[in-house]
């Protein structure tokens, strides 16, 4: 099987380049920050609000994550329920952020991750795909962009979706912050595998980036 691993900080346009990737490759999108953000979601449901909740062990065994696709689409199943329509929001990406530096969490999710990569071609994005779930990929990319770039890509994003009352320069604060939490935790810390390429897509446009890296696939064959 074949993979392709991007890792970055957030709003670098991971997702859409991977979406757009694994189109061009035929290869399945595996978009791993929904997972943490499901978590996030089931987590807040269950009323807790740390890492040190007692019953986050007994919850996780209750918690089933899967992914489907729908016209190509990743959908996130959560217990059930497709909930991809509500974790897109910052406030769920901050929880996301804080829940993922929980060593049981990460260990339940990295395992559903491998998996997929082994039935599939995959295009998997992330923060540590490069670096732990998928050391071996065949090719990592290292994807970033100036905050004030990637504020602005997910202000957009989120106005698209019908969000109003956006403040960009709070959602630039928030992106730090949590960039900043997803670097410094103790466990697979966000970071530049040292055999992954380094993007900057700052002064790039999608199709740029996206022949870019098909140039490296090519490269790399
Ligand atoms: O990519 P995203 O914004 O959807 O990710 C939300 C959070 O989930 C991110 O701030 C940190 C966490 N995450 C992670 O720890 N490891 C991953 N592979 C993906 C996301």
């Amino acid at each position: 099987m074949s993979s392709i691993a991007i890792d970055g900080p957030a709003g670098a346009g991971k997702s859409s380049i991977a979406k757009a990737l694994s189109k061009r490759l035929g290869y399945i999108y595996i978009d791993t920050g929904a997972m943490y953000r499901a978590v996030a979601l089931f987590f807040v449901e269950n009323n807790v609000s740390d890492g040190t909740d007692s019953r986050i062990e007994s919850l996780l065994e209750k918690l089933e994550i899967s992914i489907k696709y729908e016209d190509g689409a990743q959908k996130v199943i959560l217990n059930g329920e497709d909930v991809t329509g509500k974790l897109r929001l910052e406030e769920i990406g901050k929880l996301a952020s804080k829940f993922s530096a929980i060593g049981s969490v990460r260990e339940k999710l990295v395992a559903l991750q491998r998996k997929l990569a082994q039935k599939e071609n995959v295009v998997m994005d992330g923060r540590d795909i490069g670096t732990v779930v998928l050391p071996n990929a065949d090719l990592k990319i290292y994807l970033s962009a100036s905050s004030k770039v990637r504020a602005k890509r997910r202000y957009l994003e989120l106005l698209e979706k019908g969000y109003t009352d956006l403040d960009i320069n709070e959602i630039e604060d928030e992106i730090i912050k949590r960039d900043e939490a997803d670097m410094n935790r103790e466990i697979s810390p966000l970071k530049q595998a040292d055999d992954a390429y380094y993007l900057d897509s700052s002064d790039m446009t999608l199709e740029e980036v996206v022949s870019k890296i098909l140039s490296m696939v090519k490269e790399e064959r």
